[in-house]
């Protein structure tokens, strides 16, 4: 084993974490793991990316569900569970939700315990009726269902282009494992599109800083968390543009030559040197319905916006 980790003494440190944060920063390209983004800070300062002006997906994505949930409604038979893959706030969700009549269940996954009990106590004012059942977990979170809502049709709601933040052939492993959990229902995924750098990279690198910051929060959630010593002063964020692979990448670069402690390792950092933290793929069509017929889904609706921007698209059973 090449990762083999003492704790240190340290009992509450959480071995994944420590674990893929050591194996990132000992390969030869150093890279961090995207899902440790969202802690408590890290929730709130992508709800704060959400609403900066450059951050176009989630106001087109909005529209866009604006427009399409009644036709998507209409499509969703009465007695359905919806499970949605990484709520976060569920703000986008209340679109849909509203649209939605007679639902058997609603089941948001998410992460960030903090961001659920928020988006319950929401729910519950503005949907008394609607029955809510919260899992705090991953994306591979065992569903709450039992009895007549284990049997209840599913629709499963995937927004956000967060499929876009892995590589294709995780994609492809991902929408399958969202088959099973889905049992033969649907699930409509937003996925986000190629478009004008002009518009695409702002969109990452946000004149406020907030996408900064939230790339940042990852060093402070490991100081915190595993008892690093990263300087955030001495790394910035940079977004950059990765044409042969069709996606937005995140990097935290090392402003000078620097050595980082954590647990038992040491990692050194020349100047300019570069940690990988995040992909953000941006897909035509027909590269999207490659992945999902990959994972066994059929394309079976896509709504755009005028220009093209973004797309929600249902899939449905091959
Ligand atoms: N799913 C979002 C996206 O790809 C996530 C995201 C937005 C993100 N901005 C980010 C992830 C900055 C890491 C860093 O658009």
């Amino acid at each position: 084993m090449t990762h083999e980790t003492h704790f240190g003494g340290s009992q509450d440190v959480e071995p994944e974490f420590a674990r893929a944060v050591i194996a990132g920063l000992s390969a030869s390209h150093k890279h961090l793991p995207c899902r440790y983004f969202y802690d408590a800070v890290g929730s709130e300062l992508f709800e704060d990316i959400t609403r900066v002006p450059e951050y176009y997906p989630t106001r087109t994505e909005a529209a866009l569900l604006q427009e399409s949930a009644a036709a998507i409604a209409a499509r969703t038979q009465p007695g359905t569970v919806m499970v949605e893959f990484g709520s976060g706030s569920s703000l986008k969700t209340e679109i849909l939700l509203a649209a939605m009549k007679d639902l058997a269940a609603y089941v948001p996954i998410d992460v960030s315990g903090d961001a659920l009990r928020e988006a319950n106590n929401r729910l519950a004012s503005r949907f008394p009726k609607l029955k809510v059942l919260p899992v705090v977990g991953d994306f591979a979170a065992e569903l709450p269902l039992s009895g007549d809502l284990a049997r209840a049709p599913r629709l499963g709601f995937f927004p956000g282009s967060t499929i876009g933040n892995l590589v294709p052939k995780d994609a492809v492993d991902l929408l399958a494992q969202f088959a099973r959990q889905l049992d033969g229902g649907r699930l409509v995924v937003g996925v986000d599109l190629r478009k004008d750098l002009s518009v695409l990279t702002p969109a990452y690198n946000d004149a406020a800083g907030v996408t900064a910051n939230f790339n940042l929060n990852l060093l402070t959630r490991i100081n915190r968390e595993l008892g690093a010593d990263f300087d955030r002063r001495g790394f910035r964020h940079e977004a950059v543009w990765n044409e042969q692979e069709g996606r937005i990448e995140m990097h935290l670069v090392s402003r000078k030559r620097q050595d980082v402690h954590l647990l038992d390792h040491d990692f050194s950092f020349d100047e300019g040197e570069r940690i990988h933290t995040e992909n953000s793929y941006k897909y035509t069509l027909e590269g999207f319905r490659k992945v999902a017929e990959a994972a066994g889904w059929t394309v079976t609706s896509v709504w755009t916006d005028a220009r093209d921007w973004f797309s929600l698209q249902e899939l449905s059973r091959a």
